[in-house]
């Protein structure tokens, strides 16, 4: 049986995105216990809580009416502002998180993402050393104790009072904002290299959802237990997981910040280079490298080229309702694409018999909520642009980790080597492969592209804990073990 989730408790845009166009994500080292806490307590009521976006009750059906067919449910109002809170390790033990508290938290978390940057490859021009300085190691060479508060708003208009209000929260002794972002959601939902974002995402037990339009064919729409992705809950193995005693360890989950600078040009000069060698078009050499078209149609529904001028509807069920056990050569669609690695659906077979279905993906999915920043690059050239990476999980390292560093770092679950993610794998230093890593497509004839520039960079980024209202108040009152 599903429980229910407690909706006043758990931070909005977790279970369910804001789907606002525009946010603002602030940083802010604290400097000061008392400082952070006074201001902490000034927010906690303005936070987002994930029942402001659950659908309205329908109206209640006459018993007879009840019978005859079910209501469809009400569409889940958009909040018009959304308001996100989130800690660092060091940002929680600057307000005052007690040692044996802070132990409950998981090591990759304790550690900051600084600190992990050999299993995530950040190495070479996304060495944290780097980094933008709001992410850089301070004194006794800890990563900063920080904050993040995200606003969210449809426009710039509704959004500009929600940044000058923090800003001027924050202006105060003992707090210092160290960074800001500005993000948005294009109208069309592409991202800077052109492809439409943010269609598949984990369905979660016991959270508000919307219908869905038919019946699923693919296991893919299957609910997840809510222990993946929020602390104090069942997993899919039936464990909670870990987290500290008292509110923090209920109802909170791990934040992944992590802003990826995306190198326009250079990622259509090496499409034009592939596409001349390969006899292909650069859409089509792109669409490989990622596993969708352009429009979000994935190439293992459409492995020819669909219609551009095609724009679909957000509920088409071809965007999600897929897998690849169809298509085990890849032939379709690259084993290699990046939404076939860090989602292989029921695509894991060994070849040897152990045939895991989508059981063992379904262990590694994560809840995306990023959005891109920097202006297009045709407004810009010049000017830094790219994608402000969130997600929310209950375990850093079985998810988000896990994904970067075996499925996008490596090719070897996979069975192609030492072949790595094209937009966001990093060779492992030091590794000899003999040879630099491309990406095969197969098919006939097979096609290999050439290993890719950096294209993507990482500029910063760190685990933050974004925890539950309870959490938030107890931190903010000095007692966070409740
Ligand atoms: C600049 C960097 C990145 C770009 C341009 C990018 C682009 C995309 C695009 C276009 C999609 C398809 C849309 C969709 O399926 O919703 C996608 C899906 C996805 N991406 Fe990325 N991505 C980036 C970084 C990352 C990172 C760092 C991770 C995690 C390690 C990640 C994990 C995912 C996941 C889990 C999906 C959904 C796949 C599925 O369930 O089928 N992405 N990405």
């Amino acid at each position: 049986m599903t429980r229910r989730l407690d909706l006043s408790d758990i931070q909005g845009n977790v279970l369910r995105g804001f789907g606002l166009r525009r946010g603002w994500h602030q940083f802010v080292r604290i400097d000061d216990a008392a400082a952070g806490r006074a201001w902490l307590g000034e927010l906690v009521e303005r936070v987002s809580k994930a029942q402001d976006m659950t659908p309205s009750p329908s109206p209640s059906p006459s018993p007879a009416r009840r019978s005859r067919r079910a209501l469809p449910p009400s569409k889940p109002p958009k909040p018009p502002t959304g308001v996100n809170i989130a800690l660092s390790a060091t940002g929680l033990v600057a307000l005052g998180l007690p040692r044996p508290l802070l132990a409950g938290f998981s090591p990759e978390f304790r550690k900051g993402m600084a600190a992990q940057a050999e299993v995530l490859g950040d190495h070479g021009s996304s060495d944290p050393g780097k980094w933008r300085s709001a992410f850089l190691r301070g004194e006794k060479n800890l990563p900063p104790a920080l904050a993040i508060v995200s606003v969210y708003a449809e426009d710039d208009d509704r959004l500009r009072p929600l940044v000058d209000r923090l800003r001027n929260e924050v202006d105060r002794p003992g707090l210092v904002e160290v960074h800001h972002l500005p993000v948005q959601r294009p109208d069309d939902n592409r991202e800077h290299f052109g492809f439409a974002d943010g269609f598949a995402q984990p369905t979660v037990a016991g959270a508000p959802r919307k219908a869905q339009p038919g019946r699923a064919t693919s296991g893919q729409l299957k609910a997840l237990p809510a222990g993946e992705f929020l602390l104090g809950h069942r997993d899919a193995e039936y464990a909670i997981a870990p987290g500290p005693p008292g509110p923090l360890g209920r109802n909170g989950t791990y934040m992944v910040y992590r802003e990826l600078a995306q190198d326009v040009a250079a990622f259509r000069h090496y499409l034009d280079q592939q596409a001349k060698r390969w006899d292909l078009t650069s859409t089509a050499v792109a669409a490989k490298m990622i596993g969708r078209w352009p429009n979000g149609l994935p190439l293992v529904v459409t492995p020819d080229e669909p219609d551009p001028a095609v724009t679909l509807d957000r509920n088409d069920p071809r965007l999600n309702d897929f897998g690849y056990r169809s298509d085990p050569d890849g032939t379709r669609c690259p084993l290699g694409a990046h939404i076939r690695r860090v989602n292989p659906r029921d695509g894991m077979d060994f070849g040897n018999g152990l045939d895991f279905g989508d059981r063992l993906s379904r262990r590694h999915r994560m809840i995306r909520r990023g959005m891109t920043y920097g202006p297009p690059f045709e407004e810009a050239p010049e000017q830094e642009r790219g994608l402000a990476f969130i997600c929310f999980v209950a375990s850093i390292r079985r998810q988000f980790e896990f994904v970067q560093a075996q499925w996008c770092n490596d090719g070897n679950a996979f069975g192609i080597g030492v072949e790595c993610d094209a937009l966001i794998g990093r060779e492992v230093p030091g590794a000899d492969h003999g040879e630099p890593a491309k990406m095969t497509v197969p098919g006939t004839p097979a096609r290999f592209l050439s290993p890719l520039p950096d294209v993507v960079r990482t500029a910063g980024g760190e685990y933050f804990f974004l925890p539950s209202l309870q959490g938030l108040r107890a931190l903010a009152g000095g007692n966070p073990g409740g």
